[in-house]
């Protein structure tokens, strides 16, 4: 038997005893397998799971999470990070309400927004049973272990050889067992850390395994270096009153709400004597640390007690502190907000 008809057979086989129960994989509802793909870009499986229900709960169908306002659907995402994301998902579920059905091949899926090469072929061929090899860090490693394929995951040539590999693995008719298979595998048997080659089914075979490169591959392209940003969050109190802005559609949390915010090239900035005037001025947390996956933020995060009502830069809105919760918000605002509360419950 070839290499690849024992790798296939195997697979499915350990799928059929291992393969995780997971709740989209109960129905072939296209809209819940296009949610689940989408939030687990995003998240690993225990949270992703967790919002996917969420989700499922508040919008059941594609045309109850399209008549959904984007701050809905923003909010509901909130944690997630990645805001465009969600944004996506919004658009793409209008998308598919204006076309009238789910589109059902590669590419009708790529033309949604949001879903790339990846998401199609995940969302084809577990809705569709669509032919199409998925590819993600699961699928690299164990393609990259089993065959001892040592192209540095990341590159073109990377996605070329790789995806070749995967698509003539792929078996007649399942298609959505094979991927599944192939990301379970990756996740629960052969780990970055510490795989599991003790009991592994492919390991009679694997290259990596027979050539102690277990621990080598895949092979990593250099990581690009993390950009520090320095941004000086400051929460306006007044007469019960704070100000927000929505974030502009070109930088990190498009769309969200921030409070009062300065951003410096080295440090964080200070608080303007104009604006200090108007009150007193509390640090609440200085120097927290918030890493993005190219971009580590260092944050100062103020509160503002007004005496006096001060003159806010373009785009602000004063809202009740109330109304809040309605509100999308980036994660240090979230943070922020945590350290008033417990602040004030001494
Ligand atoms: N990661 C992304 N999509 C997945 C799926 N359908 N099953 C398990 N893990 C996944």
């Amino acid at each position: 038997m070839s290499e690849d008809s024992f790798f296939t057979r195997e697979l499915l086989a350990w799928y059929e005893l291992n393969g995780r129960d997971l709740p989209w994989r109960r129905s072939r509802d296209p809209y819940g397998v296009w949610l689940s793909e989408i939030i687990l870009q995003q998240t690993r499986i225990v949270q992703g799971t967790a919002y996917w229900q969420r989700f499922m709960d508040r919008f059941p169908t594609v045309q109850a999470l399209a008549a959904a306002t984007e701050d809905e659907v923003l909010r509901l995402w909130e944690g997630l990070g990645y805001y465009s994301r969600a944004r996506n998902l919004h658009a793409a579920a209008r998308q598919i309400v204006a076309l009238g059905r789910f589109p059902d091949t590669l590419d009708g899926l790529r033309s949604l927004k949001g879903v790339g090469d990846y998401s199609a072929a995940a969302i084809g061929s577990i809705a569709f049973g669509l032919p199409a090899a998925v590819l993600d860090g699961n699928v690299y490693r164990v393609l990259a272990r089993y065959f001892g394929l040592a192209t540095p995951v990341g590159t073109t040539a990377a996605k070329k050889e790789f995806s070749a590999r995967a698509q003539s693995l792929l078996p007649e008719g399942r298609s959505a067992d094979f991927n599944q298979a192939l990301m379970d595998f990756g996740a629960l048997q052969c780990t970055p850390a510490s795989p599991r080659c003790g009991d592994c089914p492919l390991a009679v075979r694997c290259q990596a395994l027979r050539e102690g490169r277990v621990e080598l591959l895949p092979v990593r392209k250099t990581p690009v270096a993390v950009q520090n940003r320095y941004l000086s969050w400051v929460y306006l109190r007044f007469n019960g009153r704070t100000a927000v802005c929505k974030r502009a559609a070109v930088d990190i949390w498009q769309g969200l709400w921030q409070p009062l915010l300065l951003e410096g090239e080295m440090a964080c900035p200070p608080i303007p004597g104009t604006l200090s005037a108007c009150g007193r001025v509390t640090l609440l947390r200085g120097g927290l640390r918030h890493r993005l996956t190219h971009r580590l933020l260092v944050c100062d995060l103020y509160l503002l007690d007004c005496a006096r009502q001060p003159q806010l830069p373009d785009g602000y809105v004063w809202i009740n502190e109330a109304e809040l919760e309605r509100y999308g918000k980036p994660k240090p605002f979230e943070l922020l907000l945590e350290m008033l509360a417990e602040r004030e419950s001494i």
